[in-house]
């Protein structure tokens, strides 16, 4: 008969162990019995990045990276991306069923009554230089605001949570509208209570002089899906680094920081950045092949194009080149797109990519309609922040309340040298 467990023989020992095996994992914690003897520490297992280690038990995304589809508590994103809005999908992500009408209204309500930021946090904005790159404005200010909220540090208390989560669902798309308001020099705009979530921060970002911002309601809608797409996206580097960083109690603002610093980096959510530098330097459609040529001769990557979990297209480019046309056909045409289609179609009828399971993933075409919409390319990553904002919550709460979370302390292989004596600098050897 089966058994689900796994059994281990020590060929150093010759002893064999019985490893328990539950839900397609086995515990690491339970290689440590074997032993060489019985100084022997215990094997470990060895994961540089994670590769195939599960570092927690999670309900809120669901990933199937060779089928290429994502979920939602048990929601498709084609069908969230077509009939949801942000706030309800943040809802969902955050406590794990669709509101009712009443829960939506009071949930809308409650993100839209958290959106002022206190006047002083305007100040600490005017601090940065006028070039500062908003990605490192946003990281700061985010964790500034822990100075503001000292009440966060409760985090044990679920009232105290929730009231955090308010704030910081709320109070991003503020803090990233004034930074880049902050990078083109215009005066902050106010966030208006009478616009949805994406329809107020187009006005905090555009708002000029007219009495009131009238977003247009196919990008208004575009940027909803975009943020949507970006809610959440299970244990990839910045959800990992706020389970992490949050694992030892800190307050959710700092927390959200580290998480937002982790998305800075151009192999995460900086690859949206990445991949519209890299469009501009191609520079036209003649010059794909030589670029994809030198991609495979080693020359840089094709941002974009990979992913940790999906070998298959990733299911929100799909949804977002939807998106593109319908964006255009509002801004006009953005002239790199052609150049975007032919690295695709070149890419993807090309051994090199195919043998490695290389596909567009989220980033490759949202750059795109950011760039249309009148984004510099600076805000891609700020973009990407918002939304995740609820994802990193949703991991955050989920970790919390975990019982067999402990603060995240990753052991080493130490291949350093043995102990040795301090020797005196003047006996040193040049
Ligand atoms: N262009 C060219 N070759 C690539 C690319 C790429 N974009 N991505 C991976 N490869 C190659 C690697 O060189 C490697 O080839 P090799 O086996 O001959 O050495 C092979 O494919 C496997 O690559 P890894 O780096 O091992 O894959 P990993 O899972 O560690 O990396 C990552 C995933 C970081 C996303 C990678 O594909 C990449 O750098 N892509 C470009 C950046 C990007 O678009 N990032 C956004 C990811 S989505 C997100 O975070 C929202």
């Amino acid at each position: 008969m089966s058994k689900d467990t796994l059994t281990i023989v020590d060929n150093r020992t010759g002893k064999s162990y019985e490893v328990p095996i539950t839900h397609g994992t086995i515990k690491a914690i339970d290689l440590r019995k074997i032993k060489v003897d019985a100084e022997d520490f215990g094997l470990m297992s060895y994961d540089p990045a994670f590769t195939n280690t599960a570092s927690c038990q999670s309900k809120v995304s669901f990933i199937d990276g060779d089928k290429g589809i994502l979920r939602y508590r048990g929601y498709p994103i084609e069908e969230l991306a077509e009939r949801s809005t942000y706030l309800e999908t943040a809802y969902l992500v955050l406590f794990g069923e669709l509101p009712s009408k009443k829960q939506l209204e009071q949930w809308t309500f409650n993100i839209t009554h958290h959106t002022m930021l206190h006047e002083n946090v305007k100040k600490f904005i005017d601090g940065f230089h006028h070039d500062a790159h908003p990605m490192g404005m946003l990281v700061s200010t985010v964790a500034a605001l822990s100075t503001f909220y000292p009440d966060a540090k409760n985090i044990t208390d679920k009232n105290c949570r929730l009231l955090q989560t308010y704030r910081l669902i709320g109070k991003m798309p503020t803090l990233a509208a004034f930074a880049y308001r902050h990078s083109v020099g215009t005066p902050y705009a106010y966030p208006d209570n009478d616009l949805s979530y994406t329809g107020n921060f187009l006005n905090m970002l555009f708002k000029m002089t007219e009495i009131r911002y009238k977003p247009d309601p196919v990008l208004e809608r575009a940027l909803d899906v975009l943020f949507i797409l970006h809610a959440d996206h299970e244990q990839n580097c910045s959800a990992n680094a706020m389970r992490s960083v949050g694992s030892s109690h800190v307050d959710p603002y700092s927390a959200i920081a580290a998480a937002t610093a982790a998305l800075y980096g151009p192999l995460h959510g900086g690859a949206n950045e990445a991949v519209l530098r890299m469009l501009k330097q191609i520079g036209d459609i003649k010059n794909v092949p030589s670029f994809v040529k030198s991609v495979k001769e080693g020359h840089g990557r094709l941002m974009g194009f990979g992913h940790r979990v999906y070998k298959n297209y990733d299911p929100r480019a799909k949804i977002i080149k939807t998106l593109a046309d319908q964006v255009f056909e509002v801004t006009g045409r953005n002239p790199l797109l052609d150049i975007a289609l032919e690295l695709e179609k070149i890419a993807l009828s090309d051994d090199y990519f195919i043998s490695r399971k290389l596909y567009p993933n989220v980033d490759f075409y949202s750059g795109l309609i950011y760039q249309a919409m009148g984004f510099p390319v600076d805000m891609f990553p700020v973009l990407f922040a918002i939304p995740r904002t609820s994802g990193w919550l949703a991991q955050w709460a989920e970790m919390l309340e975990d019982p067999e979370q402990k603060i995240a302390r990753p052991r080493q292989v130490y291949l350093g040298h043995d102990v040795r004596g301090y020797v005196p600098l003047v006996e040193r050897k040049a």
